[in-house]
């Protein structure tokens, strides 16, 4: 399954992603949306990732925003670092973490040696792109891991397509979520060639709708 299909919108995303980069940085420094940190699931889900990939290589955040999870990683002695499709994110991301590695890219165009990460996260980062194009991504990350290897990924929950406008206090966005259920996602995982290992769902609270943290792993014992 190759080469991964190129998303219509990527530049649609691109550009929304640049619009909305402040503001996104803005709401998580000011209300910890976002942050690991201040969510105990989500921070005890990475902190595990964590645990599970330290020592064992090079772990790549793909779609890593502002960086802040990279940064975590990199505290908690994992060799991180950050990918994003955005350079304005990317700007953010060296700018609040400069002792951290960023890059700009897309996951769709993963250039990384095969088998060379110990980790890839795709976390609330791949949900734009189209459904075609997600299963593709997977295998490509596939390929990226070593045996043993991990990915972590989180997203919304749910059936169909969101259509944003505008987002992160009324700035113009052209973008679609893809809404995924997790037994799609597993499904999909396993045609990748990966094994689901875990998953936390998340219930809809008074900021965010319901979404899902899975955990899958590379064949082969852990290098
Ligand atoms: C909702 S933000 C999440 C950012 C970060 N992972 C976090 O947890 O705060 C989604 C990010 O995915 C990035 N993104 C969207 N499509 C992408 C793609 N095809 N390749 C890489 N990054 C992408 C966006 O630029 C944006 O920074």
């Amino acid at each position: 399954m190759s080469p991964v299909p190129r998303p219509a919108d990527l530049d649609a995303v691109r550009d929304s992603y640049d619009r909305v980069a402040d503001n996104y940085v803005d709401m998580v420094v000011t209300t910890g949306l976002g942050d690991v940190r201040t969510h105990p699931w989500l921070r005890a889900a990475m902190d595990t990732f964590a645990d599970a990939v330290a020592g064992r290589g090079p772990v790549l955040d793909v779609g890593c925003g502002p960086g802040q999870v990279t940064a975590h990683l990199v505290e908690r002695g994992v060799d991180a670092s950050g990918m994003d499709l955005s350079p304005a994110m990317v700007a953010h991301a060296r700018r609040l973490y400069p002792h951290c590695r960023f890059s700009v890219g897309s996951a769709t165009e993963l250039a990384v040696p095969d088998a060379s990460l110990a980790g890839v996260l795709g976390w609330w980062s791949l949900f734009h792109l189209p459904r075609d194009v997600l299963p593709h991504v997977l295998v490509s990350f596939t390929r990226a891991l070593a045996p043993g290897g991990r990915l972590i990924l989180a997203t919304h929950v749910g059936d169909g397509e969101l259509e944003r406008t505008e987002c992160y206090g009324g700035v113009p966005v052209r973008w679609t979520t893809h809404l995924w259920r997790p037994e799609q996602l597993r499904d999909l995982l396993g045609r990748a060639g990966l094994h689901p290992e875990a998953e936390l769902l998340l219930h809809p609270d008074e900021r965010t709708g319901p979404g899902v943290v899975i955990v899958a792993r590379a064949p082969g014992p852990a290098g």
